[in-house]
């Protein structure tokens, strides 16, 4: 008889440059004010990563450094790893390349995931059916983004709510029914048109001219992102929780991306959770597109307790959204 392997996520790492960018010094840098920003988006401050030469994957390494040091592990044991970014280090090779060098990770593969902001929710549902297999033992599920790269500071609208970080998991197996149980994840392309970047890629390859109409930062039509965004992840969590016959009192933690307050409000709502069971930390992060709910889960790690049932929630630009249910695997003493 067949004993179903579960993957169970069995450490966390996270970090966040030290730079902070706040909402006064955006009141100096394009026509906006503190009380609008918070207001409108719950954020105070975020984190750039100014220093030059410095990439996402340089963000990744420390957080992935940490995770192992956690569980006693050496990079070396990693059979896999997972990157969700959509600020890459370059377009090729890929930023799980350039980490696993840059860590030592010599055994293993990997690759990046392009699912911006839930980037992190399709690696980790990747990641846990590459351990449900039984063929990996060590995959490192990375979501992480340097959005300060591609943010137009000249664009009030898209330039207050971005930041900078990275946040990373290690999946093993169990046989124990915990880990990740389930998850929804969707894709709609035809809601490209309101997130999307203009130049750069195969369709708009870069040229003198791409560049001076501004066409290589991230371009957001806000509202119509902030309406799909509503709905789409307060259903699909919603969905999931009625599909494992999960009621409000069983769930310990909404985890959800870090968007927008109102929208995890929104979210809150729906699932019939209050305040004290969701994780926020966009006061002072703002939103860090693939590393929002792994820098959630790393602040909040030593709170978690085993059998913890957490559900993880996205939405972001493709659209792609999605929940996952993981119960929590160990506790942190
Ligand atoms: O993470 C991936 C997915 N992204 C999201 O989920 C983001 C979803 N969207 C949002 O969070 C919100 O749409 C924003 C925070 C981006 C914008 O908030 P909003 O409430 O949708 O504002 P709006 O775009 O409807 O603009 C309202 C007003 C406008 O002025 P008028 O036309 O009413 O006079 C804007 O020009 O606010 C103005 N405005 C600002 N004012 C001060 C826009 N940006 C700013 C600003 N400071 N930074």
């Amino acid at each position: 008889m067949h004993t179903k392997i579960h993957a169970a996520i069995t450490a966390v790492g996270g970090y966040v440059p030290s730079d902070k960018l706040t909402n006064q010094d955006l009141e100096k840098m394009v026509d906006t004010n503190d009380e609008w920003i918070r207001t409108r988006t719950g954020i105070t401050e975020r984190r750039i990563l100014k220093e030059p030469g410095k990439a996402t994957s340089d963000m990744i390494v420390p957080a992935v450094q940490e995770l192992c040091k956690k569980r006693g592990i050496d990079p070396t044991e990693i059979d896999c790893l997972i990157v969700g970014t959509v600020t890459p280090d370059m377009v090729f090779p890929s930023t799980a390349n350039l980490v696993c060098h840059k860590l030592g990770a010599t055994n293993a593969w990997g690759y990046d995931l392009s699912a911006a902001c839930s980037g992190f929710l399709f690696a980790l549902a990747q990641g846990a059916a590459l351990i449900e297999s039984g063929r990996y033992k060590k995959v490192v599920v990375c979501g992480a983004d340097k959005m300060s790269a591609i943010v137009d500071y000249t664009d009030r609208a898209t330039c207050i709510i971005f930041g900078d970080g990275a946040g990373a998991v290690l999946l093993e197996p169990t046989t124990e029914i915990i880990g990740v149980m389930d998850s929804i994840l969707r894709t709609d392309g035809s809601g490209s048109q309101y997130l999307h970047m203009k130049a750069g890629g195969s369709l708009k390859p870069a040229s003198a001219e791409t560049v001076a109409n501004r066409e290589h930062y991230a371009y957001q039509e806000g509202q119509a992102v902030f309406k799909f965004a509503v709905k789409g992840m307060a259903d699909v969590s919603a969905e999931l929780m009625e599909k494992n016959n999960l009621k409000a009192e069983d769930i310990s933690w909404l985890v959800p991306h870090q968007a927008n307050l109102r929208i995890i409000d929104a979210t809150a709502n729906r699932m019939g959770l209050g305040t004290e069971k969701v994780m926020i930390n966009i006061e002072r992060f703002g939103n860090t597109t693939a590393a929002t709910i792994p820098l959630c889960l790393w602040e909040w790690e030593k709170q978690l307790k085993k059998g913890d049932n957490i559900i993880l929630a996205a939405f972001g630009g493709g659209f792609t959204w999605g929940a996952i249910w993981v119960k929590w695997a160990y506790d942190t003493k």
